[in-house]
Protein backbone atom coordinates (compact mmCIF):
# COMPACT_ATOMS: atom_id res chain seq x y z
CA UNK A 1 0.00 0.00 0.00
CA UNK A 2 1.19 3.61 -0.75
CA UNK A 3 2.23 5.66 2.07
CA UNK A 4 -0.30 8.60 0.24
CA UNK A 5 -2.63 6.01 -0.27
CA UNK A 6 -2.45 4.99 3.53
CA UNK A 7 -2.76 8.19 4.98
CA UNK A 8 -5.83 9.12 3.22
CA UNK A 9 -7.41 5.72 4.12
CA UNK A 10 -6.79 5.96 7.45
CA UNK A 11 -7.87 9.63 8.28
CA UNK A 12 -11.50 8.38 8.82
CA UNK A 13 -10.11 6.66 11.77
CA UNK A 14 -8.24 9.69 13.74
CA UNK A 15 -10.72 10.98 15.78
CA UNK A 16 -11.67 14.48 16.11
CA UNK A 17 -10.93 16.47 19.19
CA UNK A 18 -13.07 14.61 22.15
CA UNK A 19 -13.85 17.02 24.97
CA UNK A 20 -12.51 14.57 28.51
CA UNK A 21 -13.00 17.40 30.97
CA UNK A 22 -16.15 15.33 32.39
CA UNK A 23 -14.72 12.20 32.64
CA UNK A 24 -12.35 11.85 35.39
CA UNK A 25 -12.45 8.32 35.94
CA UNK A 26 -14.28 5.14 33.94
CA UNK A 27 -13.93 1.55 34.21
CA UNK A 28 -14.77 -1.10 30.63
CA UNK A 29 -15.45 -4.52 30.39
CA UNK A 30 -14.84 -6.84 27.07
CA UNK A 31 -14.20 -10.24 26.14
CA UNK A 32 -12.69 -10.98 23.10
CA UNK A 33 -12.37 -13.99 20.89
CA UNK A 34 -9.09 -15.97 19.25
CA UNK A 35 -10.06 -17.00 15.93
CA UNK A 36 -8.26 -20.27 13.81
CA UNK A 37 -7.39 -19.00 10.26
CA UNK A 38 -8.25 -21.02 7.23
CA UNK A 39 -6.50 -19.13 4.65
CA UNK A 40 -3.26 -17.69 6.21
CA UNK A 41 -1.49 -14.14 6.66
CA UNK A 42 2.01 -14.97 6.36
CA UNK A 43 3.74 -11.99 5.32
CA UNK A 44 3.64 -8.48 5.49
CA UNK A 45 5.04 -4.56 5.17
CA UNK A 46 4.54 -1.61 7.25
CA UNK A 47 2.07 -0.91 9.29
CA UNK A 48 1.01 -4.13 9.34
CA UNK A 49 -0.73 -4.32 6.19
CA UNK A 50 -0.64 -8.10 4.76
CA UNK A 51 0.87 -9.25 1.96
CA UNK A 52 -1.83 -11.39 1.05
CA UNK A 53 -6.05 -12.20 2.11
CA UNK A 54 -6.60 -14.30 5.24
CA UNK A 55 -9.86 -15.71 6.45
CA UNK A 56 -10.74 -17.14 9.59
CA UNK A 57 -13.25 -18.44 11.67
CA UNK A 58 -13.57 -16.99 14.61
CA UNK A 59 -13.75 -19.14 18.15
CA UNK A 60 -16.30 -19.40 21.02
CA UNK A 61 -14.99 -20.65 23.76
CA UNK A 62 -11.33 -19.59 23.91
CA UNK A 63 -11.63 -15.94 24.92
CA UNK A 64 -9.15 -12.86 26.91
CA UNK A 65 -11.66 -11.30 29.28
CA UNK A 66 -10.06 -7.54 29.94
CA UNK A 67 -10.97 -4.78 32.06
CA UNK A 68 -10.04 -1.19 31.37
CA UNK A 69 -9.53 1.53 34.18
CA UNK A 70 -8.92 4.97 32.81
CA UNK A 71 -7.86 7.27 35.50
CA UNK A 72 -7.51 11.89 34.47
CA UNK A 73 -3.74 12.52 34.38
CA UNK A 74 -4.61 16.01 35.93
CA UNK A 75 -6.31 14.19 39.32
CA UNK A 76 -5.14 11.20 39.70
CA UNK A 77 -0.96 12.39 40.13
CA UNK A 78 0.24 9.22 41.90
CA UNK A 79 -1.11 7.19 39.79
CA UNK A 80 1.62 4.90 37.21
CA UNK A 81 0.65 5.77 33.41
CA UNK A 82 0.29 2.16 32.91
CA UNK A 83 -0.13 -0.80 35.49
CA UNK A 84 -0.97 -4.12 33.57
CA UNK A 85 -2.05 -7.19 35.99
CA UNK A 86 -3.02 -10.92 34.16
CA UNK A 87 -4.62 -13.06 35.95
CA UNK A 88 -4.71 -10.79 39.58
CA UNK A 89 -1.05 -10.40 39.25
CA UNK A 90 1.10 -7.17 38.05
CA UNK A 91 3.36 -7.80 34.91
CA UNK A 92 5.81 -5.40 34.59
CA UNK A 93 7.15 -8.05 31.19
CA UNK A 94 3.62 -7.17 29.65
CA UNK A 95 3.97 -3.63 29.53
CA UNK A 96 6.34 -2.76 26.87
CA UNK A 97 4.51 -5.09 24.73
CA UNK A 98 0.91 -2.80 25.70
CA UNK A 99 3.30 0.61 25.34
CA UNK A 100 4.56 -0.44 21.68
CA UNK A 101 0.84 -0.83 20.57
CA UNK A 102 -0.20 2.31 22.54
CA UNK A 103 2.42 3.91 20.73
CA UNK A 104 1.29 2.92 17.34
CA UNK A 105 -2.24 3.64 18.13
CA UNK A 106 -1.82 7.40 19.74
CA UNK A 107 -2.80 9.06 15.93
CA UNK A 108 -5.87 7.51 16.01
CA UNK A 109 -6.79 7.63 20.07
CA UNK A 110 -5.21 11.28 20.37
CA UNK A 111 -7.85 11.53 23.35
CA UNK A 112 -5.57 8.58 25.49
CA UNK A 113 -3.21 10.73 26.46
CA UNK A 114 -5.01 12.54 29.14
CA UNK A 115 -5.17 9.33 30.86
CA UNK A 116 -3.53 7.26 33.22
CA UNK A 117 -4.83 3.25 32.28
CA UNK A 118 -5.20 -0.22 34.71
CA UNK A 119 -5.41 -2.66 32.36
CA UNK A 120 -6.71 -6.58 34.09
CA UNK A 121 -7.08 -9.14 31.46
CA UNK A 122 -7.34 -13.08 31.95
CA UNK A 123 -7.78 -15.82 29.36
CA UNK A 124 -10.45 -18.67 29.45
CA UNK A 125 -8.06 -20.76 27.75
CA UNK A 126 -4.90 -22.20 30.03
CA UNK A 127 -2.02 -20.05 30.18
CA UNK A 128 1.08 -20.93 27.83
CA UNK A 129 -0.67 -23.44 26.16
CA UNK A 130 0.73 -22.58 23.13
CA UNK A 131 -2.80 -20.86 22.12
CA UNK A 132 -1.56 -17.74 20.60
CA UNK A 133 -3.07 -15.28 23.14
CA UNK A 134 -2.60 -12.25 21.47
CA UNK A 135 -5.10 -11.65 18.97
CA UNK A 136 -7.77 -11.91 21.63
CA UNK A 137 -5.70 -9.51 23.69
CA UNK A 138 -5.34 -7.37 21.81
CA UNK A 139 -9.12 -7.57 20.57
CA UNK A 140 -10.47 -7.19 23.84
CA UNK A 141 -8.11 -3.94 24.62
CA UNK A 142 -9.19 -2.31 21.62
CA UNK A 143 -12.96 -2.71 22.77
CA UNK A 144 -12.16 -1.29 25.87
CA UNK A 145 -10.39 1.53 24.12
CA UNK A 146 -13.54 1.83 21.72
CA UNK A 147 -15.98 2.09 24.76
CA UNK A 148 -13.99 4.76 25.85
CA UNK A 149 -14.32 6.65 22.92
CA UNK A 150 -17.93 5.92 22.57
CA UNK A 151 -18.22 7.43 26.23
CA UNK A 152 -16.70 10.12 24.96
CA UNK A 153 -18.66 10.43 21.77
CA UNK A 154 -21.68 8.46 22.36
CA UNK A 155 -22.74 9.47 18.18
CA UNK A 156 -20.35 6.76 16.19
CA UNK A 157 -21.91 4.18 14.77
CA UNK A 158 -22.00 0.37 15.84
CA UNK A 159 -20.25 -0.25 12.10
CA UNK A 160 -17.39 2.04 12.70
CA UNK A 161 -17.19 1.23 16.82
CA UNK A 162 -16.55 -2.38 15.49
CA UNK A 163 -14.39 -1.25 12.34
CA UNK A 164 -12.20 0.96 14.36
CA UNK A 165 -11.78 -1.80 17.06
CA UNK A 166 -10.81 -4.04 14.05
CA UNK A 167 -8.48 -1.44 12.97
CA UNK A 168 -6.65 -0.48 16.03
CA UNK A 169 -6.38 -4.26 17.16
CA UNK A 170 -4.89 -4.67 13.51
CA UNK A 171 -1.64 -2.61 14.61
CA UNK A 172 -0.96 -4.61 17.61
CA UNK A 173 -1.22 -7.96 15.66
CA UNK A 174 -2.24 -8.91 12.63
CA UNK A 175 -4.55 -11.48 12.90
CA UNK A 176 -6.27 -9.67 15.90
CA UNK A 177 -8.39 -7.41 13.63
CA UNK A 178 -10.40 -11.12 12.89
CA UNK A 179 -11.75 -11.25 16.15
CA UNK A 180 -13.84 -8.62 16.44
CA UNK A 181 -16.79 -10.62 14.83
CA UNK A 182 -17.97 -13.92 13.65
CA UNK A 183 -18.41 -16.22 12.41
CA UNK A 184 -16.18 -16.39 9.35
CA UNK A 185 -14.13 -13.32 8.65
CA UNK A 186 -11.93 -12.10 5.86
CA UNK A 187 -8.90 -9.31 6.13
CA UNK A 188 -6.67 -8.11 3.43
CA UNK A 189 -8.31 -6.09 0.11
CA UNK A 190 -9.42 -9.02 -2.44
CA UNK A 191 -11.44 -8.42 -5.49
CA UNK A 192 -14.15 -11.15 -4.86
CA UNK A 193 -15.29 -9.12 -1.52
CA UNK A 194 -15.80 -5.64 -2.50
CA UNK A 195 -16.04 -4.49 1.05
CA UNK A 196 -12.84 -6.25 2.24
CA UNK A 197 -9.75 -3.82 3.06
CA UNK A 198 -6.12 -4.26 4.53
CA UNK A 199 -6.58 -2.24 7.18
CA UNK A 200 -9.84 -4.11 9.31
CA UNK A 201 -11.31 -7.44 9.09
CA UNK A 202 -14.63 -7.69 7.24
CA UNK A 203 -17.43 -10.09 8.19
CA UNK A 204 -18.45 -12.87 5.21
CA UNK A 205 -20.45 -10.74 2.63
CA UNK A 206 -23.16 -13.87 2.84
CA UNK A 207 -24.77 -16.82 4.56
CA UNK A 208 -23.17 -19.21 5.45
CA UNK A 209 -24.12 -22.75 4.31
CA UNK A 210 -25.80 -24.33 6.94
CA UNK A 211 -23.18 -27.41 6.92
CA UNK A 212 -21.04 -25.66 8.99
CA UNK A 213 -23.46 -24.20 11.86
CA UNK A 214 -21.60 -24.43 15.02
CA UNK A 215 -18.83 -25.94 12.93
CA UNK A 216 -16.75 -27.35 15.58
CA UNK A 217 -12.72 -27.02 16.29
CA UNK A 218 -11.10 -28.81 18.77
CA UNK A 219 -7.40 -27.91 19.97
CA UNK A 220 -4.80 -30.75 20.58
CA UNK A 221 -2.32 -29.00 22.94
CA UNK A 222 0.64 -30.85 21.31
CA UNK A 223 3.70 -28.86 22.77
CA UNK A 224 2.79 -25.62 25.07
CA UNK A 225 6.76 -24.46 25.21
CA UNK A 226 7.32 -20.78 24.17
CA UNK A 227 7.24 -20.34 20.22
CA UNK A 228 10.94 -20.59 18.71
CA UNK A 229 10.62 -18.27 16.12
CA UNK A 230 7.79 -15.15 16.80
CA UNK A 231 5.16 -14.45 14.14
CA UNK A 232 7.08 -11.01 13.49
CA UNK A 233 10.13 -13.14 12.67
CA UNK A 234 8.49 -15.17 10.69
CA UNK A 235 6.28 -12.71 8.61
CA UNK A 236 9.74 -10.82 7.97
CA UNK A 237 11.11 -14.05 6.44
CA UNK A 238 8.90 -14.26 3.91
CA UNK A 239 10.31 -10.81 2.48
CA UNK A 240 13.09 -12.81 0.71
CA UNK A 241 11.44 -16.10 0.52
CA UNK A 242 12.07 -17.49 -3.00
CA UNK A 243 8.45 -18.82 -3.19
CA UNK A 244 6.56 -15.80 -1.90
CA UNK A 245 5.12 -14.39 -4.97
CA UNK A 246 3.92 -17.88 -5.86
CA UNK A 247 2.43 -18.31 -2.08
CA UNK A 248 0.84 -15.19 -2.48
CA UNK A 249 -0.83 -16.04 -5.47
CA UNK A 250 -2.06 -19.09 -4.08
CA UNK A 251 -3.16 -17.50 -0.94
CA UNK A 252 -5.27 -15.04 -3.04
CA UNK A 253 -6.64 -17.84 -5.23
CA UNK A 254 -7.69 -20.55 -2.32
CA UNK A 255 -9.68 -17.31 -0.95
CA UNK A 256 -11.97 -17.84 -4.05
CA UNK A 257 -11.97 -21.11 -3.47
CA UNK A 258 -13.14 -21.03 -0.02
CA UNK A 259 -15.90 -18.33 -0.80
CA UNK A 260 -17.91 -20.78 -2.86
CA UNK A 261 -17.01 -23.39 -0.33
CA UNK A 262 -18.64 -21.52 2.47
CA UNK A 263 -21.75 -20.81 0.02
CA UNK A 264 -21.91 -24.09 -1.53
CA UNK A 265 -21.30 -26.39 1.78
CA UNK A 266 -18.64 -28.11 -0.38
CA UNK A 267 -17.20 -30.34 2.66
CA UNK A 268 -14.53 -32.26 0.40
CA UNK A 269 -12.96 -29.21 -1.10
CA UNK A 270 -13.19 -27.30 2.34
CA UNK A 271 -10.79 -29.91 3.63
CA UNK A 272 -8.64 -30.03 0.67
CA UNK A 273 -8.23 -26.28 1.21
CA UNK A 274 -7.80 -25.94 4.53
CA UNK A 275 -5.52 -29.13 4.59
CA UNK A 276 -3.11 -27.29 1.72
CA UNK A 277 -3.21 -23.65 3.57
CA UNK A 278 -1.62 -25.51 7.05
CA UNK A 279 1.17 -27.38 5.20
CA UNK A 280 2.14 -24.25 3.07
CA UNK A 281 2.55 -22.10 5.96
CA UNK A 282 4.76 -24.99 7.64
CA UNK A 283 6.26 -25.42 3.84
CA UNK A 284 7.46 -21.61 4.07
CA UNK A 285 8.68 -21.70 7.49
CA UNK A 286 10.86 -25.20 6.06
CA UNK A 287 11.70 -22.66 2.99
CA UNK A 288 12.68 -19.93 4.13
CA UNK A 289 16.40 -18.53 5.14
CA UNK A 290 17.06 -18.95 8.37
CA UNK A 291 14.61 -22.51 7.99
CA UNK A 292 12.47 -23.97 10.55
CA UNK A 293 9.86 -26.60 11.42
CA UNK A 294 7.85 -25.74 14.36
CA UNK A 295 5.73 -29.07 14.11
CA UNK A 296 6.82 -31.56 16.38
CA UNK A 297 6.79 -35.35 16.19
CA UNK A 298 3.46 -35.91 17.24
CA UNK A 299 1.98 -33.40 15.31
CA UNK A 300 2.86 -35.27 12.79
CA UNK A 301 1.71 -38.25 13.93
CA UNK A 302 -1.89 -36.72 14.69
CA UNK A 303 -2.28 -35.56 10.91
CA UNK A 304 -1.43 -39.06 10.09
CA UNK A 305 -4.06 -40.39 12.12
CA UNK A 306 -6.49 -37.86 11.19
CA UNK A 307 -6.21 -38.87 7.16
CA UNK A 308 -6.57 -42.54 8.42
CA UNK A 309 -9.72 -41.79 10.69
CA UNK A 310 -11.16 -40.01 7.66
CA UNK A 311 -10.58 -42.53 4.81
CA UNK A 312 -11.48 -45.01 7.30
CA UNK A 313 -14.99 -43.65 8.32
CA UNK A 314 -15.92 -41.43 5.57
CA UNK A 315 -16.49 -38.18 7.47
CA UNK A 316 -14.82 -34.79 7.02
CA UNK A 317 -12.60 -34.31 10.00
CA UNK A 318 -9.35 -32.38 8.82
CA UNK A 319 -6.90 -30.21 10.37
CA UNK A 320 -5.45 -26.71 10.63
CA UNK A 321 -2.08 -25.32 12.26
CA UNK A 322 -1.03 -22.01 13.10
CA UNK A 323 2.78 -21.08 13.90
CA UNK A 324 3.47 -23.52 16.29
CA UNK A 325 3.11 -27.53 17.08
CA UNK A 326 -0.50 -27.69 17.98
CA UNK A 327 -3.62 -28.89 15.90
CA UNK A 328 -6.68 -27.84 15.24
CA UNK A 329 -9.50 -30.13 14.31
CA UNK A 330 -12.10 -29.04 12.54
CA UNK A 331 -15.05 -31.05 11.63
CA UNK A 332 -18.95 -30.76 11.19
CA UNK A 333 -21.23 -30.76 14.40
CA UNK A 334 -23.20 -33.63 12.81
CA UNK A 335 -20.26 -35.71 13.32
CA UNK A 336 -19.68 -34.68 16.57
CA UNK A 337 -19.99 -37.59 18.40
CA UNK A 338 -17.82 -40.08 16.39
CA UNK A 339 -14.97 -37.43 16.17
CA UNK A 340 -14.61 -36.86 19.92
CA UNK A 341 -14.89 -40.57 20.77
CA UNK A 342 -11.56 -41.18 17.51
CA UNK A 343 -10.28 -37.94 19.62
CA UNK A 344 -10.14 -39.14 23.45
CA UNK A 345 -9.61 -43.12 22.28
CA UNK A 346 -6.53 -41.75 19.68
CA UNK A 347 -5.29 -38.16 20.29
CA UNK A 348 -5.45 -36.93 23.48
CA UNK A 349 -2.17 -39.37 24.74
CA UNK A 350 -0.49 -37.50 21.68
CA UNK A 351 -1.22 -33.75 23.45
CA UNK A 352 1.18 -32.62 26.02
CA UNK A 353 -0.64 -33.75 29.82
CA UNK A 354 -3.98 -34.72 27.58
CA UNK A 355 -5.04 -31.57 26.72
CA UNK A 356 -7.14 -30.82 24.39
CA UNK A 357 -9.62 -27.94 24.05
CA UNK A 358 -12.90 -28.50 22.36
CA UNK A 359 -14.26 -24.98 20.94
CA UNK A 360 -16.64 -24.07 18.06
CA UNK A 361 -17.49 -21.20 15.65
CA UNK A 362 -18.48 -18.27 17.64
CA UNK A 363 -19.64 -14.28 17.08
CA UNK A 364 -17.29 -12.17 18.39
CA UNK A 365 -16.68 -9.99 21.10
CA UNK A 366 -18.72 -9.11 24.23
CA UNK A 367 -18.88 -5.98 25.92
CA UNK A 368 -19.60 -5.17 29.37
O1 LIG B 1 -1.07 -11.98 13.94
P1 LIG B 1 0.29 -12.57 13.89
O2 LIG B 1 1.32 -11.58 13.50
O3 LIG B 1 0.63 -13.30 15.18
O4 LIG B 1 0.34 -13.67 12.73
C1 LIG B 1 -0.47 -14.80 12.71
C2 LIG B 1 0.00 -15.77 11.70
C3 LIG B 1 -0.72 -17.11 11.64
O5 LIG B 1 -1.37 -17.42 12.84
C4 LIG B 1 0.32 -18.19 11.37
C5 LIG B 1 -1.71 -17.15 10.48
C6 LIG B 1 -2.98 -16.37 10.65
O6 LIG B 1 -3.50 -15.91 9.63
O7 LIG B 1 -3.49 -16.25 11.78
Amino acid sequence: MHKAYYILTTAPFISKHLDTSNLLEETFNSSAPSNIALVKYWGKTEPQIPTNTSLSFTLNNCLTKTTLMVFKKDIYKDKSDLAVFFEGQLKADFKPKIETFLNRISSYVPFLSDFKLEIHTQNTFPHSSGIASSASGLAALSVCLMQLEKKLNPKISQVYFNQKASFLARLGSGSACRSIEGPVIIWGKHPDVKESSDLYGVKLPFELHPNFNNYCDSILLVDKGEKQVSSSVGHGLMDNHPFANERFKQANNHITDILKVLKTGDLKSFINIVESEALTLHAMMMTSNPYFILMKPNTLQILDKVWEFRAKTNTHLCFTLDAGANVHLLYPQSEKEITKGFIKKELEQLCENNQVIHDCLGLGINIG
